[in-house]
């Protein structure tokens, strides 16, 4: 499998980040800050804040503003997948190797948990003072991050695909209706994790951003056909979540529409797709590279 430099290093930053974070918080009610600790801080390959981190090396933006964006993000993750497990959504009882959290604690204290570290995303970036800005211009920061991780996280976002892969559940539906919904459930918040850091840099043109974000809406849907695919050809101890559970419920997934083999052509072929647009960027975008052919040969 593709090795990805410095992803260790960018594990334990964010890590240590989001550790921190929590503990900055007073303990209101110790049971939920745990299941908040259990949600965000037990496993997970922090694929989200490592691409926000090399897009912000990319691009030279200070990685102190891309610490905030990368910690935003992840809490939504964490949080997406706290509600995703849960009996109402994928009924799951394993997440990264552990019991979900509303198996570990209770199902009241799993959603609470889940709306909570969802808050705290937001409350990262509007306590985070953006690098070199005035007053004003630091609001502006802020409040474009905010507009940009709302985007990417509700309706019309991950929330607006996790509303169409349960409407989409025991039915066939078209490739484009599958690719839209994919596009959404994961595709949007790994491509936040792309824009969010331009936001932090002045050097960005509009022409990059476009690029950038074709980049990411392409890896970003070759993530979720690889999760689908994994699903079905991983081991529970290799991938710490429970397989075959997308074809037990009966889900909409490419290799249920197109067969193994055609879902493993279509995340090459936007693995492609992706590479062939970095080379159109000024920047070294070796590390982004590398994280598109990372993503795509992931076997867990
Ligand atoms: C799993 O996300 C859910 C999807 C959006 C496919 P990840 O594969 O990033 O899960 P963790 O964070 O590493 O556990
Ligand atoms: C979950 O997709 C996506 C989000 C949580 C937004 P899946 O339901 O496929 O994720 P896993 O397979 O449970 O990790
Ligand atoms: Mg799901
Ligand atoms: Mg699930
Ligand atoms: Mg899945």
């Amino acid at each position: 499998m593709t090795t990805l430099t410095s992803y260790e290093h960018y594990q334990q930053r964010i890590n240590n980040f989001l550790a921190g974070k929590l503990e900055s918080l007073t303990s209101n009610d110790p049971k939920l800050l745990e299941a908040m600790r259990y949600g965000l801080l037990i496993g997970g390959k922090r694929m989200r804040p490592y691409l926000a981190y090399i897009t912000g090396e990319a691009i030279s933006a200070n990685l102190d503003d891309i610490d905030a964006v990368a910690g935003a993000l992840e809490c939504i993750h964490a949080y997406s997948l706290l509600h995703d497990d849960l009996p109402a959504m994928d009924d799951d009882d394993l997440r990264r190797g552990k019991p979900t959290c509303h198996k570990a604690f209770d199902e009241a204290t799993a959603i609470l948990a889940g709306d909570a570290l969802q808050t705290l995303a937001f409350d990262i970036l509007v306590n985070h003072s953006f690098a070199s800005k005035d007053d004003s211009s630091n609001y502006q920061v802020q409040i474009q991050l905010i507009q940009q991780l709302v985007h990417a996280s509700g309706y019309q976002g991950m929330c607006g695909g996790q509303a169409l892969d349960l409407a989409a559940t025991n039915k066939a539906i078209p490739l484009s209706e599958l690719e839209k919904l994919h596009s959404l459930k994961t595709g949007a918040l790994l491509k936040a994790s792309v824009l969010m850091p331009t936001t932090c840099s002045e050097q960005v043109t509009s022409e990059h951003k476009k690029i950038l974000s074709d980049y990411a809406q392409l890896i970003g849907l070759a993530y979720q056909v690889q999760d689908d695919i994994i699903d079905l050809t991983s081991t529970e101890e290799e991938l710490g979540k429970p397989v075959g559970s997308d074809l037990a419920a009966n889900k909409s997934t490419y290799p249920a529409l197109l067969g193994l083999e055609g879902a493993q052509d279509k995340a090459e072929n936007l693995l492609q797709q992706a590479l062939q647009a970095l080379t159109r960027l000024p920047y070294n975008t070796q590390s982004l590279a590398d994280f598109a052919t990372f993503i795509v040969k992931r076997s867990h």
